[in-house]
């Protein structure tokens, strides 16, 4: 839905601060811009806005190019969230929010319940805080406004640039928790920009790597952990990646000796434990005491993580359980190889 073909940006004063990028945002995804400072993070999430204009390459939006819509009207269908608190200090905090829906010229009606309905999802109490100015409100309170405000006019894009980053740790993470939400809720696309990889692996869907104006990669976080694409990509990882979550695919036993076919079954001892897949190789059930239970529930999917898997070990007596992608028994893992993918991966402290 947003797309840029060959973007570059060079300031009058000769600074190529984007050196020709592209990439595509596809509709209702949350894609994180994230490189160290000054590698033009917050000139590419403006050129979306027009803020800035691009020196070369075109940036479409739904396949429409942004130079030939109309200004007001594509500025009014993006929410903007900036770094620093920018509310403005006079108006209470309705009006504040307010303000996009007023220029739409939204009915009075539509308008007030639209606040109430956003208040109420970040946890403002209506009146409580209704009429009350910004400055009257922490740091975390205004911030949450800011962002509440950048979806009031119903926008299909939203711009976030380290929104909050000036923000203590607790707000932080409470913010973080919010927009996640606000996002399942929502469905918007949003384009999200911050230095910190926590925050990236936490909210992306999409997390897009820059550095020195171009672009070094863009996959999922999952893919990012497991493939960083150079040690430029490694390094920003850090010490910071959870092996927990690790999809299964990654430690995945496809050999396992407890995968047997139907028709390998006669020759199973009854007293083996094993499992089941059919000439197909759908997963079928628990071979067990000479029957199959067919009604076995506990299989993981291959896109699992880590995490995931722990939590359906502690549901069961079992100590191995299948993994199956669309259906097929794709093999097995247990909790002996958790352990030991665990233990070789925090060896050294990193993951790779
Ligand atoms: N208006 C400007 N004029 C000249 N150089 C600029 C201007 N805005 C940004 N830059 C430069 O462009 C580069 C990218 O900046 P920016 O997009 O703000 O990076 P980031 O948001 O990733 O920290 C930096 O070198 C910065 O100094
Ligand atoms: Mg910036």
């Amino acid at each position: 839905m947003i797309n840029f073909t060959g973007v570059k940006k060079t300031f009058p004063d000769g600074t190529e601060a984007i050196k020709g990028i592209d990439f595509t945002v596809k509709e209702g995804d949350f894609f994180v811009l994230i490189g160290p400072s000054g590698c033009g993070k917050t000139t590419t999430m403006k050129m979306v806005n027009r803020l800035i204009d691009p020196t070369e390459g075109s940036i479409k939006i739904n396949g429409e190019n942004i130079q030939e819509m109309d200004i007001k009207k594509l500025r009014w269908n993006i929410g903007y969230v900036l770094q620093q608190i920018a509310l403005f200090p006079h108006m209470t905090i309705e009006e504040n929010i307010a303000v996009v829906p007023e220029l739409k010229k939204w009915p009075k009606a539509n308008i007030r319940q639209r606040v109430d309905e956003l208040m109420s999802m970040v946890g403002l109490d209506l009146d409580t805080y209704r009429t009350k100015k910004p400055n009257e409100l922490s740091g975390g309170q205004q911030q949450r406004v800011g962002v509440i405000r950048a979806l009031a006019g119903d926008p299909d894009i939203i711009l976030m640039d380290e929104p909050f980053s000036a923000l203590d740790p607790i707000s932080r993470e409470q913010l973080q928790k919010d927009i996640r939400q606000l996002q399942k809720e929502i469905k918007k696309t949003i384009l999200f920009v911050t230095h910190d990889m926590d925050e990236a692996l936490a909210l992306g869907d999409t997390i897009c790597v820059m550095k020195e104006g171009g672009i070094v990669q863009i996959d999922t976080p999952e893919q990012l952990l497991h493939e960083p694409k150079d040690e430029f990509v490694n390094e920003f990882l850090g010490d910071r990646k959870d092996p927990l979550h690790v999809k299964l695919k990654h430690l995945l036993l496809e050999e396992s000796h407890w995968v047997v076919s139907e028709e390998g079954l006669s020759s199973v001892s009854p007293n083996d434990q094993k499992f089941v897949a059919d000439s197909s190789g759908a997963f079928v059930g628990l071979y067990n005491e000479g029957v199959i239970n067919t009604d076995f529930e506990q299989t993981l999917h291959e896109d699992s993580t880590l995490r995931d898997a722990i939590r359906a070990f502690k549901k069961t007596d079992m100590v191995v359980l299948p993994v199956t992608r669309n259906d097929k028994l794709t093999g097995t893992v247990s909790l002996k190889d958790i352990t030991f993918y665990l233990e070789g991966e925090l060896h050294d402290g990193r993951l790779v």
